[in-house]
């Protein structure tokens, strides 16, 4: 792996929406923090023409609503670093006057794509052509890469005729997580779960990914894409690969992407009766009306807001374990866990005295709230005189109360800095990307074969009934 810190960062759509909430404040962080080069140099670039003052007012703006004050001591000095170039990829001499503002990439340049996908072929042609492509720059590549496997391909070969693997960096901000990369902690660095990690052991596993938010002036993306492509082909099938994954020899970006690849080729083809979709009509969430999406959207649509999946993992370690997937707006609340259901006891010595066992349970919280819970069976204390009780107890450990010195970061300070310093092991290799989009298609094209339809939900509801009932058949229920 190549490995340079660079001093330059190139930052396209830089005006855009993911900028103002998350790449602006994350860079402003880290500089803040001293972990940038002290003379990175920021070209920003989109369509919108600014100079450079405009941008440093964007951006000053934009650490304004959304860096807590705390974490803007050195914002003036930050702003200071930034400019400005206005870019129309299909202008041949637009990348001229970008390649002269970002300077030589001799000491490492790194660029951060955050565009629309049809934009990624153009913008890495014009960088080709005007020698921002060299082997001291790196990429990074922001979702949506593509809409199925045949556009992921387009995009991931078009990005492979400039740049080798080791150089692109595809983000999936679910790994620039804290507790997201705890999941690796957690399974690897004890020794009591690993044994019992597996069909032996386990019933079944439910991940959620729950949002209150419905279409936040995303329209135009979000009708073409639908919960399946913009949830579940990337954020939850990462989860779910660092829940299955064998242990990686070291963490590092080849042993950790070669395990979490295993798992991803492993996932049976879902069949159309394993999937629930759903679509939100207006309800209410924490007591405030909000509309249907087809309200949001203005018309009449069929894409999923909720989706639910029974996924299989055929391999050795997973066989006959059902992970159940489950990710929705307009749910009831916002929440991001995994519930690793154990088995019971092979033989209960208390049933005898009465007394029923509850089989133990893990539940990771990722978001909001962090916590790892545990719940293990204890006696009822007493005399036992009308029989002997057994009652389930947690054993909670909630992260932030343990861990209050390091900073709260953002996921995309962890990510970006990677790219900086050059450490892919937090960012998604092309054969992952396109295993996730392999059984996402399937899923699809069964949807389309039988012309299945989203049910409707009210907004503030937990989705579709039929989403309970596809968990309840098996004598599972979500964990709410
Ligand atoms: C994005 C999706 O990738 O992740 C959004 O496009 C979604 O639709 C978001 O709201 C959720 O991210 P987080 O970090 O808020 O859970």
């Amino acid at each position: 792996m190549t490995r340079f810190t660079s001093d330059r960062l190139l930052l396209f759509g830089a005006t855009g929406d993911l900028s103002r909430r998350m790449l602006l404040p994350s860079l402003c962080a880290l500089a803040g923090d001293a972990l940038l080069a002290p003379n990175i140099q920021i070209v920003g670039t989109a369509r919108t023409d600014l100079d450079d003052e405009g941008f440093r007012n964007f951006a000053s703006q934009s650490l304004e609503e959304f860096l807590p004050a705390s974490r803007r001591g050195s914002m003036s000095t930050f702003l200071s670093r930034l400019s400005y170039q206005p870019l129309d990829a299909s202008q041949e001499q637009d990348f001229q006057a970008l390649a002269a503002s970002a300077g030589s990439p001799a000491n490492g340049l790194s660029i951060f794509l955050s565009t629309a996908p049809s934009l990624f072929e153009p913008t890495i042609r014009g960088l080709a052509a005007n020698g921002l492509t060299g082997p001291n720059v790196r990429i990074g590549l922001e979702k949506p890469l593509g809409i199925d496997l045949a556009s992921s391909k387009v995009i991931n070969d078009a990005v492979a005729a400039a740049f080798p693997e080791d150089r692109i960096f595809r983000i999936d901000h679910y790994l620039g997580k804290e507790t997201v990369q705890n999941l690796l902690a957690l399974r690897f660095a004890n020794v009591l779960f690993e044994p019992l990690w597996n069909a032996a052991h386990i019933d079944h596993v439910q991940i959620t990914v729950a949002e209150t938010v419905g279409l936040e002036s995303r329209v135009g993306y979000y009708d073409g894409s639908g919960a399946l492509r913009d949830m579940v082909q990337n954020h939850m099938l990462q989860l779910l690969a660092l829940v299955a994954m064998e242990p990686p020899v070291t963490y590092d970006a080849t042993s950790v992407r070669d395990e979490k690849v295993k798992v991803l080729r492993s996932l049976r083809k879902a069949t159309s009766g394993e999937t629930v979709i759903g679509q939100y009509r207006a309800g209410a969430i924490a007591s405030q009306p909000v509309p249907g999406y087809d309200e949001e959207l203005g018309r009449a649509s069929n894409t999923e807001t909720f989706v639910a999946i029974k996924s299989h993992i055929d391999n050795w370690r997973w066989r006959g374990v059902p992970f159940y997937l489950r990710t929705g707006k307009r749910l009831p609340k916002r929440t991001t866990e995994i519930v690793v259901q154990f088995k019971d006891v092979p033989h209960s010595i208390f049933q005898g005295r009465g007394a029923q066992t509850t089989p133990n349970r893990l539940v990771i919280g990722i978001q909001p709230e962090e916590h790892i819970t545990l719940s293990l069976m204890a006696k009822v204390p007493g005399l036992d005189r009308d029989g002997y009780g057994l009652h389930s107890v947690p054993l909670a450990i909630a992260t932030p109360d343990l861990f209050a010195g390091p900073k709260h970061r953002i996921a995309y300070e962890r990510l970006l800095l990677d790219l900086i310093e050059g450490d892919q092991t937090l960012f998604v290799r092309r054969d992952e990307v396109e295993a996730q989009w392999n059984w996402v298609d399937a899923i699809r094209a069964g949807w389309e074969e039988q012309q299945m339809e989203a049910k409707t939900y009210t907004a503030g509801s937990w989705g579709p009934s039929a989403a309970i009932a596809l968990a309840e058949r098996d004598g599972v229920t979500w964990r709410e």
